[in-house]
């Protein structure tokens, strides 16, 4: 999967029909919708509208109308259900029938331990990030510190951020973000994470918010990484709901990237960790920009699980004058 791509793999089905009317309360002739015969119907229907796993999505759309799991769906597979509960659900299956997020539609989205609200303010955070957050917290585990600091360029929804707070050893996490709207959100999930007094939010573009001489053991980004070009090949659940300063990073996609590897090494600590995320097809341009700087050593690409090089991981180089200076080494 990619950021071209929604968080669930969707592609098209043929022979669907997907012209059928989104199912009413039963009508007057004595229709009866069971749980069953709706998720199988409106699994059907969202596989017409070119969504894969369209039966999948229908399950968790009618779990969440019901306020039950997912699995206590199959506990009930013959009870007929209540118009008032159809007419809780209608409305959630035209939303992802449009091709909006399953995500956006249920407010939340799964990332590592954590179960983040999202909405169209922010990226719904994707598994190839939560590879970006091992490699960090097992650097993180190897230093055998009990308070590291990191910083994380365009927070979003807060998912790297909050994972590193929650699950490894840092004590202080500043989490940027030039958009003042994912930052709510950020903040929501922080609260709600019980992290909200280890990440500190701020915002600005790039390393605005952050002080010249600021520095933390950890620089980390998931930035945006697609090509302007690209926009047309985009399923239509990111291309037409994601926000465009999520995705977007210029003509050839590595604009950003290459600003925020033009001004992390100011604030990543000598010996500290540069992480970064980045696009299929991207890594050797992001290598060479890194190594350009001759602020790194160690640079490393980690691939995805789909095989994709995917994460850039680069070792702050001492400098002399960090050496003279007898600067703090991670
Ligand atoms: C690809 S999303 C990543 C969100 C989150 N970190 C994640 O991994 O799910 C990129 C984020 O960077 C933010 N962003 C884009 N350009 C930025 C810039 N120049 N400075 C700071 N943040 C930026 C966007 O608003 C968006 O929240």
């Amino acid at each position: 999967m990619s950021r071209h791509e929604s968080p669930r793999p969707l592609g098209h089905l043929p022979g669907v029909s997907a012209g059928a009317a989104v199912p009413s309360a039963p009508a007057a002739g004595n229709e009866v919708w069971t749980v069953l015969r709706l998720m199988r119907w409106s699994g059907e229907y969202l596989q017409g509208k070119g969504i894969e796993r369209g039966r999948l999505d229908a399950e968790h759309l009618l779990a969440h109308a019901l306020g039950v799991g997912r699995l206590q769906l199959y506990l009930q597979f013959d009870r007929p259900l209540e118009r008032e509960e159809l007419e809780r659900f209608r409305p959630l299956l035209k939303r992802r029938a449009q091709r909006e997020p399953l995500q956006y539609i249920l407010g939340r989205a799964a990332f590592r331990e954590l179960d983040l609200r999202v909405d169209p303010r922010v990226l719904i955070p994707r598994p190839e990030t939560e590879v970006l957050v091992e490699e960090v917290l097992g650097w993180a585990a190897a230093r055998g510190r009990p308070e590291l600091s990191a910083l994380d360029v365009g927070t979003g929804s807060g998912a790297i951020a909050l994972s590193l707070a929650v699950e490894g050893p840092f004590s202080r996490v500043v989490a940027t973000d030039a958009s003042a709207e994912a930052l709510e959100v950020a903040g929501e999930n922080a609260r709600e994470a019980g992290v909200a007094d280890v990440v500190e939010l701020r915002r600005g573009s790039l390393f605005e918010a952050v002080g010249t001489e600021e520095a933390f053991d950890v620089v980390v980004s998931n930035p945006p990484y697609v090509a302007e070009t690209e926009v047309a090949s985009l399923e239509p659940e990111v291309g037409a709901w994601e926000p465009r300063g999520a995705l977007l990073g210029g003509p050839d996609g590595l604009a950003v990237i290459r600003a925020v590897v033009a001004g992390a090494g100011r604030h990543v600590v000598s010996g500290g960790l540069l992480a970064l995320e980045m696009g299929a097809g991207q890594a050797a341009s992001v290598v060479e920009a890194v190594e350009s700087t001759g602020t790194y050593d160690d640079v490393r690409v980690r691939r995805d699980l789909a095989g994709r090089e995917r994460v850039l991981l680069a070792r702050r180089a001492p400098t002399a004058v960090d050496m003279n200076r007898g600067t703090r080494q991670a």
